[in-house]
């Protein structure tokens, strides 16, 4: 025994040195020939031809200022060129005129569309809608490729839970489960089922825990456990993985000390080790330099060190491998095996992609494929499906044939760039249909445009103009919401509240007594109690794209009923940071103890508290994780399960029905959740474990079965190991998280 266990020891010895490939199969499909080709390619290349291949360039400006690095091979991929023209320069440089004709991989942000703009990631995570996510994605990819871009950093996986945090709006919000099955589909989507000249890598980012930065503010440091990463974090990443997604990003923030970009731990122990993956690891912008300012690493030689050792193979934008890592092999420091390794993993994902064989793109037939009707309509149909009505006391839908006047005001009404929001490099707002258009195209003569505010944040005390145009209306239409410039990357908020004026502006009109309904576009959950009663609706849109326009108007007009689902906690207010549904039990549960609103003013001591929440507002959210209304009513009845006790390699089997108790069709998202009541750690007091969405007209009613395995209840426990734990289960089958009496089982 002793004898083996020594081989061991040697192997992993050997494995845990260097950055060579795991025994763990490959994740990305290569086959036997393509890594016959990869190993070929390798073996005639010198150590500065494969330190080129490592470096990525941001294009900008003209070709030939890239020239000679191309000729000599020292660049394996560039950024945001998308004229076709140039990029087939920079491929004929790369190809005809180094000295092995290597390709390079064209990368771009594209985040939610090309040119044909979707809603933002949040606003697609809304729908609940993974095929109709694939197919959007789908879109960008025709789209993009067809303009030379073959790899897009894209989908984002950061589970966000803190709506501060600008970038929430470019991940699928706060649930592990609902963020991977988003992934999934977007790698699918951007890659294709089959791999052809309209595939584009996927690249999953950012890698990892990024969107758990401190006070929700950007690039701001994480403490996650090492269990909470597991449990909660890295699934998500794991899930696309298995989908075959072809690249990954490490993020910028250090967690626990260690940034991702030399984290060993995340990317070569979890990623290569574990899972197996042997797709192309990319680090963030320059976030290879910016284990410097976090003081990780002494100079760029030393932190182009840390990140090699971590099996990061490509470096964007800090130069510190084309810089340094001929002089660290020369001395030594690092071995020629893990940059072999690392350019194995980019040349793999260029053979993959069909590069060598066609590198470049059609021109003609690319503009072809830009904006095609067909492309329009999917972004519609994603915008309707992805927007979630929040309230509603019967005015929605309003009724065609009534509307003679309607008013339309608000920042957003007629806000082409913004409605795009953010992460949009090629969508062009002169292609956005706004709410305005789309209503005065449905209502000529019939719509009045008063903006009352131009912006978000504008600020002003009067708005006569507006009021004397809403009490001649029947009905006003108001757009608020966010700027583009207020989410994304870097733009952290500390006050949710609607910007500006612009609650003022809801108020003034609410007191003219006119029926008002609200529309908000927004990049994040914001804090819109205070607005909820001036208006007798709210339908809140995460900028909803190109085509949003039409997209709200059919849903303000009943043509298409709302079927949104909040993917993320709708704050009352930001000082209840972090508020999610998946939360632990805690020793104290909060069970709506007294709020200090609902005791009189009086001296003397008043019993209070003792559970987990704010005296002021209580620990409820303002909506619930899934939460959205329908123009028709749903009722969940018969919900049983197959068996009272099952194996850990079961199925648990939940059948139910489900009836439209209303007079319209409708669409519901059915979410189903479990609870595991005891475990070696404390567990969440439930977690989404399927959704679908189910159509049913008025009266119908369908008995539905959903099987769950119970692999899927599976978590890394106090040891270490991911298991099921046996024990006693809930199980709740509603409408969102916070409805629906759960049903128990056991597992043994
Ligand atoms: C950015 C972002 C990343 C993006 C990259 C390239 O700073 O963090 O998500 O893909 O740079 O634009």
């Amino acid at each position: 025994m002793k004898q083996i266990r020594t081989i061991c020891l040697a192997s992993c010895l050997l494995l845990a040195l260097s950055c060579q490939e795991p025994k763990v199969a490959g994740t990305i499909g290569a086959d036997a020939e393509v890594e016959r080709r990869v190993d070929s390619l390798l073996s005639r290349m010198t150590l500065s031809e494969k330190i080129g291949q490592m470096n990525q360039v941001s294009a900008g400006g003209e070709v030939s200022n890239y020239a000679d690095a191309l000729r000599k091979g020292q660049v394996g991929s560039i950024l945001n060129e998308v004229d076709p023209v140039k990029v087939n320069e920079f491929q004929r440089i790369s190809v005809e005129e180094s000295r092995l004709g290597i390709p390079l991989l064209v990368a771009r942000d594209v985040i939610h569309g090309f040119h044909t703009v979707f809603p933002i990631p949040l606003g697609l995570a809304s729908t609940f809608d993974p095929a109709l996510v694939e197919e959007g994605a789908r879109v960008a990819a025709v789209e993009a490729t067809g303009q030379g871009v073959r790899w897009t950093f894209s989908p984002m996986l950061d589970i966000a839970r803190d709506p501060r945090w600008g970038r929430i709006a470019e991940g699928s919000g706060e649930d592990p489960w609902l963020d991977a099955r988003m992934a999934e589909a977007m790698v699918y989507g951007y890659q294709g089922r089959q791999l052809d000249a309209t595939s584009m890598a996927a690249c999953i980012k950012h890698f990892a825990g990024y969107g758990a930065a401190e006070g929700g503010r950007d690039y701001n440091s994480t403490f996650l456990t090492e269990r909470q990463l597991r449990n909660v974090y890295l699934p998500p990443f794991e899930a696309a993985v298995k989908a075959g997604a072809m690249t990954l990003m490490t993020s910028f923030n250090d967690n626990d000390g260690v940034p991702s970009t030399g984290n060993v731990f995340l990317v070569k122990d979890v990623l290569r080790g574990e899972w197996g993956f042997d797709g192309l690891v990319v680090t963030d912008w320059n976030s290879m330099g910016e284990m410097i300012n976090h003081g990780f690493g002494e100079n760029r030689k030393d932190v182009a060190q840390k990140s090699l050792e971590a099996c990061v193979d490509m470096d964007m934008m800090t130069y510190g491998y084309l810089s340094h890592l001929e002089e660290l092999v020369r001395s030594g420091a690092v071995k020629e095996s893990d940059i072999d390794q690392a350019v194995r993993n980019i040349l793999r994902v260029k053979f993959l992609l069909g590069l060598f064989e066609d590198p470049y793109v059609d021109v003609e037939a690319g503009k072809t494929v830009q904006y095609a009707p067909e492309h329009l309509a999917a972004a519609q149909k994603t915008a309707e499906e992805s927007a979630i009505l929040l309230k509603n006391d019967g005015i929605l839908p309003l009724d065609p044939a009534s509307v003679r006047n309607i008013l339309v005001t608000g920042p957003l009404a007629d806000a082409p760039h913004d409605q795009l929001g953010t992460w949009v490099f090629d969508g062009e707002p002169a292609h956005t249909v706004t709410p305005l258009r789309a209503l005065q195209e449905r209502f000529p003569g019939k719509v009045t445009y008063v903006p009352g505010l131009v912006f978000s944040r504008e600020r002003k005390a009067r708005f006569d103009d507006v009021v004397a145009a809403a009490r001649r209306a029947d009905v006003v239409l108001a757009f608020l919401g966010e700027e583009a410039i207020l989410s994304g990357e870097a733009h952290s908020l500390a006050d949710l509240n609607l910007k500006g004026s612009q609650s003022e502006l809801l108020a003034a009109l609410h007191a003219t007594g006119k029926p008002v309904v609200a529309t908000v576009m927004a990049g994040r959950p914001l804090t819109i109690e205070r607005d909820l009663p001036h208006c007798r609706a709210l339908l809140y849109a995460f900028h909803p794209g190109t085509m949003g326009g039409p997209a709200l108007a059919n849903l303000l007009l009943g043509d298409v009923n709302p079927s949104g689902k909040a993917p993320v906690t709708f704050l009352r207010t930001v000082g209840q940071v972090p508020l999610y549904y998946s939360h632990t039990m805690t020793g104290r549960p909060y069970n709506g103890e007294t709020l200090l609103d609902d005791i009189p003013l009086s001296a003397g001591q008043t019993s209070l508290g003792n559970t987990s929440y704010y005296l002021d507002y209580g620990a409820y959210p303002l909506f619930p994780f899934g939460y959205g209304l329908s123009y028709t009513t749903f009722a969940y009845s018969d919900i049983t399960l197959d068996q009272e006790t099952y194996p850990t390699d079961g199925t648990v089997k939940v059948t139910f029905t489900l009836a439209n108790t209303g007079k319209r069709s409708g669409t519901e998202v059915v979410q189903v959740y479990v609870r595991d009541l005891v475990g070696s750690i404390t567990r969440p007091v439930k977690e989404l474990k399927h959704f679908e969405r189910i159509t049913l007209d008025p009266g119908e009613s369908r008995t539905v079965s959903v099987g769950i395995p119970v692999q899927d209840l599976a978590f890394v426990g106090l040891d270490g190991v991911k298991k099921v734990e046996p024990g006693e289960f809930q199980l709740w089958v509603a409408g969102d998280s916070a409805s629906g009496t759960p049903v128990t089982f056991e597992v043994r």
